[in-house]
């Protein structure tokens, strides 16, 4: 035992997070919960000309940033790297390539610096973000509404999750980068269609807001996308393709949508509590209609950290190593790690 642990002198709990299971590369250093320093280099502009994530492209740029970030990271933070108590690293579920990069890298600080490490799953993450600037406790609802998932997750504990409901086929921001290139706009699509839409009528186009009435907790959205493609294909002939209406009226059926089974999964769980991340949770239809809301008390990141962060990873990272996880010293990237069932 050192000298300040025996006089029960603390710097605090120092966590390292390292985020690359898409195309951006995030780091974060927490001091218990307070978040002392957060970068994140996107990726965006180099895969836009694509109109998507190319994964080979997006783990070279991993391996460009991440040194260079972690470094930052801790210099920003005034932080020696052997003084950190834990690094925390997402697993997946992501690109493998990607992963790959970040779970590496980890590994081998861990070794350099003699740090424990600890496995995050990016769902759990993503479950995080709203709980770094609140005092939110289980139990609540989890609605993640990410590029990659839908989903309604209860929480009865920390580490004790139940799926409520996903979706059948699109996630939300898949529906919206698909959406928006129906419509012409650059990746990624939730951004642009967000912006168009506050010049918009949202009652312009009377597009289906699927599943709504279904007494289950289930979401899907191909089915909107392909009556945007019919719509946009018929204006298209018209020689009138009114953006800000289109954008809005789709902004409104997918922001319908996610309320109507917020508002079932309250209804059948009686928990009030309604946490909602992932890029979607960023869109300002979806961010007035859950503060609107009567039935729930939302509970919503700040933008910046709905997308991909570090600070999230590092926050469910110390959770789990908090009450006990411990990940194996073989840790290995699964990019289809599965969260909750
Ligand atoms: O959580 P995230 O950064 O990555 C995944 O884990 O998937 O989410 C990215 C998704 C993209 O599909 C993007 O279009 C969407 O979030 N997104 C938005 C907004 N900002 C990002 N969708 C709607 N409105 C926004 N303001
Ligand atoms: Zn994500």
């Amino acid at each position: 035992m050192s000298l300040r642990q025996a006089s029960g002198l603390s710097d605090g709990f120092l966590t390292l997070g390292i985020e690359t299971s898409c195309d951006d590369t995030a780091t974060a250093v927490l001091k218990d919960d307070q978040v002392l320093t957060e970068l994140l280099s996107s990726q965006i502009k180099d895969h836009a000309p694509f109109g998507g994530v190319v994964p080979e492209f997006a783990a070279r740029k991993h391996l460009e940033n991440i040194l260079p970030l972690v470094d930052a990271a801790l210099k920003e933070a005034g932080v020696a790297a052997k003084k950190l108590n834990l690094i925390a690293v997402t697993l997946g579920p992501g690109l493998m390539g990607s992963l790959m990069v970040g779970v590496e890298t980890a590994r081998a600080l861990s070794q350099a610096w003699n740090v424990p490490l600890i496995g995050v799953n990016h769902l759990e993450g993503h479950m995080f973000a709203p709980l770094v600037d609140s005092d939110l406790k289980p139990p609540f609802l989890s609605l993640i509404v990410s590029g990659g998932h839908t989903e309604i997750i209860r929480v009865d504990d920390f580490g004790r999750y139940s799926m409520l409901g996903a979706t059948r086929d699109d996630a939300a921001g898949e529906a919206y980068d698909k959406a928006a290139k129906v419509m012409g706009l650059s990746y990624p699509g939730g951004p642009e269609i967000d912006r168009l839409a506050k010049e918009g009528n949202p009652r312009a186009f009377d597009f289906p807001v699927p599943l709504k009435n279904t007494d289950r907790v289930e979401f899907s959205f191909s089915g909107l996308k392909t009556a945007l493609l019919w719509q946009v294909d018929k204006l298209k002939k018209s020689g009138n393709v009114p953006l800000p209406d289109l954008c809005a009226s789709f902004q409104r059926a997918v922001t319908d949508a996610l309320i109507a089974k917020v508002v079932l999964a309250v209804k059948q769980t009686g928990i009030k509590d309604v946490a909602v991340s992932g890029g979607v949770a960023a869109n300002s239809a979806l961010r007035k209609a859950l503060e609107d809301g009567r039935q729930w008390k939302p509970h919503l990141p700040r933008p910046s950290r709905c997308t991909d962060n570090a600070v999230m990873i590092a926050m469910a990272g110390r959770n789990a190593w908090r009450r006990g996880v411990r990940s194996p010293s073989a840790l290995a990237p699964d990019p289809s790690l599965e969260f909750a069932s």
